[in-house]
């Protein structure tokens, strides 16, 4: 029997049972990388979570309904894929009632920062409307909404210098379109549970990877980029310094928050791993000539490091202080980089049709094949 809560106003009360509150779960944004990986942790990991989760994603460039498509056979009535805007106020609010939506984990973003900073409108659209479209919808819906779950980024807090981590009290200081965006959200999500009620959780996360994440972030492209022999483009002096966490880690502490975190609350997560981006894609280099055998003209990889013009506003230094994760949660990650950058080699090298779809954009023949 699992533990779950129930939560009146700011209390959490916690107490044995079913998730009543989560039978009908929306997950937005279910096509991308961590919300198809919350999605598989969800139904093939969680034993006791009985629910069924519907998936929204508008599948732009960045959603791959095949990373799920196996579900749609193995899961029967407990996955259903329906291709959607979340900026779509009408469709999405048929999507509440149709399925009777009493739970809300929202991941559909535009995530890359690059791509915000040569073209932010779409940033704009669907992190800040498309998020204030489904608290509206929610919020006309309360007697039925248990939790709407906002996924977010530590990005918003800004650039550290060479000490210090980011906790939830740090203040907001967003520098690109993108995380500016994410910032927007956050509070407007913080405001429809100070000003209606609404029970809402918000999670800050660190850098992911892992299976099924678009090889335009650092790592999968370094990872693909260095199987094939091609450049890796190091941005500046590659100082910058992410903390990297393994994608499922982030999914289970998702699914903590969602099942035991304070309504109203918010939480960082990471992976207490700060490592220079120069030394994350020396650790790719080293890995991708074990695993996948020395280049043809046996050059190591680190030779194909290449560094490339910096990016604007590039932000130095990001590191979460996860206290409240671990002492209130209990939540620790479960792989160490050492050991999650090893599987997410090994998939991508054992995964190649997945990779090659995406990388030749077949994918979007597929899309366009079956949902038009
Ligand atoms: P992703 O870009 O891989 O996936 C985003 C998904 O959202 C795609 O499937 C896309 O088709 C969908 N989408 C975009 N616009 C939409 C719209 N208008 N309507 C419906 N669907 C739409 O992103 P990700 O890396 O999986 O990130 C998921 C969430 O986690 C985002 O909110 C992001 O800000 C946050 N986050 C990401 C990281 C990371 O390292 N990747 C870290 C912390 C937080
Ligand atoms: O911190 C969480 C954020 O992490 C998420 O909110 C974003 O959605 C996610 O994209 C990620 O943002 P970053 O900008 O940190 O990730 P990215 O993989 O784009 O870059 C990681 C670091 O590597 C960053 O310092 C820029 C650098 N970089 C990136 C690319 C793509 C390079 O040096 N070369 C590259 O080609």
């Amino acid at each position: 029997m699992s533990m779950i809560t129930i939560t009146m106003g700011n209390q959490l009360k916690l107490g044995t049972g079913e998730f009543t509150m989560m039978k009908h779960v929306l997950v937005t944004g279910g096509c991308g990388f961590i919300g198809a990986n919350f999605i598989r942790y969800l139904l093939e990991e969680v034993g006791d979570f009985d629910g069924r989760i519907v998936n929204v994603d508008k599948l732009t460039y960045a959603g791959n309904p095949k990373s799920l498509a196996d579900l749609e056979a193995s899961m029967g009535d407990r996955y259903r894929f329906v291709r959607a805007d979340i900026c779509d106020r009408e469709e999405m609010g048929k999507i509440f009632d149709d399925y009777e939506i009493d739970t809300v984990a929202h991941f559909a973003a535009e995530s890359h920062v690059d791509r915000s900073i040569v073209a932010p409108d779409d940033f704009i659209r669907t992190n800040i409307f498309g998020t204030y479209t489904l608290l509206q919808l929610a919020r006309e819906r309360m007697d039925r909404i248990g939790l709407f779950h906002h996924v977010s980024t530590d990005e918003v807090f800004g650039s550290l210098g060479e000490t210090g981590l980011f906790t939830e009290e740090t203040s907001y200081k967003p520098n690109s379109p993108y995380s500016a965006s994410k910032a927007s959200s956050d509070h407007i999500v913080r405001a429809y549970h100070h000003t209606y009620g609404l029970p809402v959780t918000i999670s800050n996360c660190s850098n992911n990877y892992g299976p099924y994440q678009f090889p335009e972030k650092l790592i999968p492209l370094m990872i693909m980029n260095a199987r094939e022999g091609k450049p890796l483009p190091v941005y500046g002096d590659g100082k910058n310094v992410r903390d990297w966490l393994y994608v499922r880690d982030h999914c289970t502490a998702i699914w903590r928050v969602m099942t035991r975190g304070d309504r109203g609350r918010t939480y960082n997560i990471g992976g207490r791993n700060e490592m220079e981006n120069i030394r994350v894609v020396e650790v790719i280099c080293d890995l991708v000539d074990e695993l996948a055998g020395p280049l043809e003209d046996g050059r190591s990889r680190r030779e194909l490091i290449t560094y490339v013009k910096d990016r604007p506003g590039h932000d130095r230094r990001y590191a979460i202080d996860c206290t409240r994760m671990e002492k209130e949660q209990d939540w620790l990650p479960e792989e160490s980089f050492e050991t999650g950058i090893r599987k997410t080699i090994q998939w991508y090298l054992d995964n190649q049709a997945w990779v090659d779809d995406v990388r030749s954009g077949e994918y979007q023949d597929w899309i366009q094949a079956h949902y038009g």
